[in-house]
C-alpha cells in the first residue's frame, strides 16, 4: 500500500529532470562534474585513455578490476566467437528502409536478436554475462552490416586478430584502418563506455528492474541514446559545423543562434560544471585529424564557438562536442556517429544491467499529481 507521507517526502525533493537525484548504488563510474573527473571502477579516464584497450575497459566495468593477461587474451577470443549475427538478423536488416535511421535500424536489429539467444531469460550472473558479450561483440558488426546494406554492398566478415575498434572501421569501409585511426577509434570507445546514470543508463537499468531481459533492456536504452538532447547531438555538432562551412562565419551563427534562443548542440551538461575530461582526448584527436586530411576548417570553427559560448553563457563543450568531427574525418557517415557512440556504451549499459540484476529492486519513483480530483463522471452524450 502507498504511503502518503513519503511520497511527500520524496515529491518534496524532486527536482525537474530528476537533477541531482541519487537513484541507484554502483561501483562502475563516477562523475564529479565539479573537478572534472570521470572514474571507471577506481580508474581515472585519462589513465585509461592513455594505457588501456577498449577490451580492458569492458572487462574492467563487469568484473570490478583490470584483466590479466591470459584473461585479455580469452577474453578477446570469446568476443571474437560471439561476433556472428544470425543469418536472420542479417536478412532481417537487408529489407529495413534504405533511408532509415540507424539508430532505429540498431535498436530494431538488437530486439531481433532477442529471438535468436534461447538463454536470452537466463538472468543469472552467467547467462546475463553471456549476453552482454553477444551484444558487445555484434554491435559493431550490425552497424557495419547496416551501413554496407542500405549503400547496396556486401557486408564485411569480421577478421580475426583485430580489435573491435579496428574492426568495426575495417567491416564498415572493407579495409583495415591505419594504426593510428585504429587507435583514435580505440580510445573514443574507452571515452564513451560509461557515464553513471546518465539517461540511457538509467533507462537500462528501469527495464533490467522490472526483471525484462537484456536485450529489452538494451533496446530500450539505444532509443533512449539517439535522442539529440543525449547521444543524438554529435551528429548535430558536425551538421552545425557544415552548415557554418567558414570559422569566419562562426561567431555570428552563434551570436544569432543564442538570440533564438536555439539550444547549440554539443554545449552544456547536466552534471560537468567545468570542461569534460572526455573532451580533453576529443579536442586533440578532432585537431589532428584535421591536420592530417588537410581540413583544419572545422576545428578552427569549434574553438570559435567555444570561446565564444563561454563568454556568452559559461557553458563548456560537452563529449558529444569534438567527436563528430573526428569520425568525419575518418570518413564515416554522420548519422553512424550516435551508433558508434552505441558501440562503446552497451559496454557500461551491460555492465549496469549485471548490477542490477545482482542486487535488484522494481524501480518505481512516484509522481507529484499536479491534475484535478473529485471530478463527476459524465455520461458521453451530456458532455
Ligand atoms: N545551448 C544553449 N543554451 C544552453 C545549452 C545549449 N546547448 N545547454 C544549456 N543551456 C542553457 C539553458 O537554456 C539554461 O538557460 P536558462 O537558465 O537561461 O534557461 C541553462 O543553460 C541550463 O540548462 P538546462 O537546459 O537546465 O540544462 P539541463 O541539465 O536540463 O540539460 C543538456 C543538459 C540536455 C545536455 C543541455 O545542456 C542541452 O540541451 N545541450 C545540447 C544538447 C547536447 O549537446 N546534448 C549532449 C549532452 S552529453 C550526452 O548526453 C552524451
Amino acid at each position: 500500500m502507498d504511503k502518503p507521507e513519503s511520497k511527500a517526502a520524496a515529491t518534496a525533493k524532486s527536482p525537474a529532470g530528476l537533477e541531482g537525484v541519487v537513484a541507484a548504488e554502483s561501483s562502475i563510474g563516477d562523475v564529479d562534474g565539479i573537478n572534472g573527473v570521470l572514474i571507471y571502477q577506481g580508474y581515472n579516464i585519462h589513465d585509461l585513455a592513455e594505457h588501456s584497450t577498449f577490451e580492458e575497459v569492458i572487462y574492467l566495468l563487469w568484473h570490478g578490476r583490470l584483466p590479466k593477461r591470459a584473461e585479455l587474451e580469452d577474453f578477446r577470443r570469446t568476443l571474437s566467437e560471439n561476433q556472428t549475427l544470425p543469418a536472420e538478423v542479417s536478412e532481417m536488416i537487408g529489407r529495413f528502409p534504405r533511408d532509415a535511421e540507424p539508430m532505429d535500424s540498431l535498436r530494431t536489429a538488437v530486439s531481433a536478436l532477442g529471438f535468436h539467444d534461447s538463454q536470452s531469460r537466463d538472468l543469472s550472473r552467467e547467462g546475463a554475462l553471456r549476453a552482454a558479450i553477444k551484444l558487445t561483440a555484434q554491435f559493431p558488426v550490425i552497424i557495419a552490416t547496416i551501413e554496407r546494406l542500405r549503400n547496396g554492398q556486401e557486408p564485411v566478415a569480421p577478421k580475426d586478430g583485430l580489435s573491435l575498434a579496428a574492426n568495426f572501421l575495417y567491416m564498415l569501409k572493407g579495409e583495415e584502418p591505419s594504426e593510428r585511426e585504429a587507435r583514435i577509434m580505440d580510445v573514443c570507445l574507452i571515452l564513451h563506455a560509461d557515464h553513471e546514470l546518465n539517461a540511457s543508463t538509467f533507462t537500462a537499468r528501469v527495464v533490467a528492474g522490472t526483471l525484462a531481459d537484456m536485450y529489452g533492456a538494451v533496446t530500450a536504452a539505444i532509443a533512449a541514446l539517439s535522442g539529440p538532447l543525449h547521444g543524438g547531438a554529435n551528429t548535430n555538432v558536425m551538421k552545425m559545423l557544415l552548415e557554418i562551412e567558414k570559422p569566419e562565419r562562426a561567431e555570428e551563427w552563434l551570436r544569432e543562434a543564442l538570440a533564438q534562443k536555439k539550444k547549440v548542440m554539443g554545449f552544456g551538461h547536466r552534471v560537468y560544471r567545468t570542461e569534460d575530461p572526455r573532451s580533453t582526448w576529443l579536442r586533440k584527436f578532432s585537431k589532428e585529424m584535421g591536420e592530417a586530411r588537410g581540413q583544419t576548417q572545422w576545428n578552427a570553427i569549434l574553438e570559435t564557438l567555444r570561446e565564444v559560448m563561454f563568454r556568452e553563457k559559461k557553458l563548456y563543450p560537452n563529449v558529444d562536442y569534438y567527436s563528430g568531427s573526428a569520425y568525419y574525418l575518418m570518413g564515416i557517415p554522420l548519422d553512424l556517429f550516435t551508433p558508434i557512440f552505441a558501440v562503446s556504451r552497451i559496454s557500461g549499459w551491460t555492465g549496469h544491467i549485471l548490477e542490477q540484476y545482482a542486487n535488484n529492486r522494481l524501480i518505481r519513483p512516484r509522481a507529484e499529481y499536479t491534475g484535478p480530483r473529485d471530478l463527476s463522471y459524465v455520461p458521453i452524450d451530456e458532455r
